[in-house]
């Protein structure tokens, strides 16, 4: 590896979460450090028989020996948190940073009762926006303050620091996607934080020369909860006569589908530095692909596919997933993940 950071490239839901596994079992790094806005995300995992939908603990539990740590740029919903430690009996390797702000009850009330945050810009009524307001004006309430988080206390960015200089493998999983970026994305309908890797970095306190790699997600097609631009959006009827239909992991929304959209790949690849991009949800746009673990499997209309998006990325696809299963991947990373 050594320190790996996934990020999305397009509106969340890019299939992250099963990438984040597939690299933790595969690879087995030492720490998987959470980035970006909190439990708006929801990360999407198939393991052990089970799915699971994971707000705050990193994908990366299914590698039992990986620590699991939350970075301070990230906001904190205790209830939220510990419902999942307990789902995933992680409790005794997860590391919360101190610096963490909380999100409270008053938060959630404020994200749903705002006609702006949750008509307008269709929010995940999560309380991101409002507790992200509350930081901005220094009054929110840090994870160190709170008791029930005590047992998980730890300094994220030392414990990342100690184990890449012990040349110990790193993988930093990033949530939502580029155009959620309150800087970089299609604004007002945005998430309240940058969501580009410079940010994912700074959520965890690494520095941008400590990464190796910044793998960049893609789905085969795109999708979007909430409101907002939609360049690509395919009427509704296309998405089911294609068989696409997807519900958001943390909202039950259904979720608005459109084709893969080149132009916003390339932006995305350039202000997140991609190196490399992972494309997910092959099998659900390609008949024929399911299951596939080998490029020669891919049908010849795939691959085409995938080129294209290299060519108009100038960026290698490393990784292709072809299911749910998290071994369900097409490597081509050939050692540098
Ligand atoms: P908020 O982040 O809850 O304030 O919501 C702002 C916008 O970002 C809405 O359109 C949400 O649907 C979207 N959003 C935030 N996080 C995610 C995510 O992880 N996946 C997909 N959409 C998200
Ligand atoms: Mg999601």
């Amino acid at each position: 590896m050594p320190c790996v950071l996934v990020c999305g490239g397009q509106w969340g839901d890019e299939g992250k979460g099963k990438i984040v596994a597939y690299l933790s079992l595969k690879y087995r790094p030492h720490l998987v450090a959470r980035a970006g806005v909190g439990p708006n995300a929801g990360h999407t995992v198939h393991f052990g028989g089970r799915k699971f939908g994971l707000r705050q603990v990193p994908c990366g539990f299914v590698y039992e020996g990986a620590r699991l740590l939350i970075g301070p740029g990230v906001l904190v919903n205790p209830d939220v948190l510990l419902r999942e430690v307990e789902e995933t009996g992680t409790g005794g390797r997860l590391g919360v940073d101190e610096r963490c702000a909380l999100i409270e009850p008053h938060h959630v009330e404020r994200d749903r009762g705002s006609e702006h945050l949750s008509r307008r810009i269709g929010t995940t009524g999560s309380g991101c926006g409002p507790a992200n307001e509350d930081r901005v004006r220094r009054v929110a309430r840090l994870a160190r303050e709170e008791e029930r988080l005590r047992p998980f206390l730890t300094d994220v960015p030392l414990e990342l620091h100690e184990a890449l200089e012990r040349g110990r493998k790193v993988l930093i999983e990033g949530s939502q996607g580029f155009g959620l970026s309150l800087v970089h994305g299609t604004y007002p309908y945005v998430t309240s934080k940058d969501t580009c890797a410079g940010t994912m970095l700074a959520d965890v306190g690494v520095g941008p020369t400590r990464v190796s790699e910044v793998l960049l997600v893609f789905k085969a097609y795109a999708t979007r909860v909430g409101e907002g631009p939609f360049p690509t959006e395919m009427p509704q009827e296309e998405a089911e006569r294609l068989g696409i239909v997807e519900y958001g992991t943390v909202t039950g929304r259904r979720r608005r589908v459109g084709y893969f959209d080149f132009e916003m790949a390339r932006r995305a690849a350039i202000i997140n530095g991609a190196t490399q991009l992972a494309i997910t949800c092959l099998d659900r746009l390609f008949r024929g692909c399911a299951g596939a673990r080998r490029w020669e499997e891919l049908t010849e209309e795939a691959r085409s596919f995938v080129r294209r998006v290299e060519e108009a990325t100038g960026v290698p696809v490393t990784l292709l997933s072809t299911g749910e299963g998290i071994e369900d991947v097409i490597d081509l990373s050939r050692g540098r993940l």
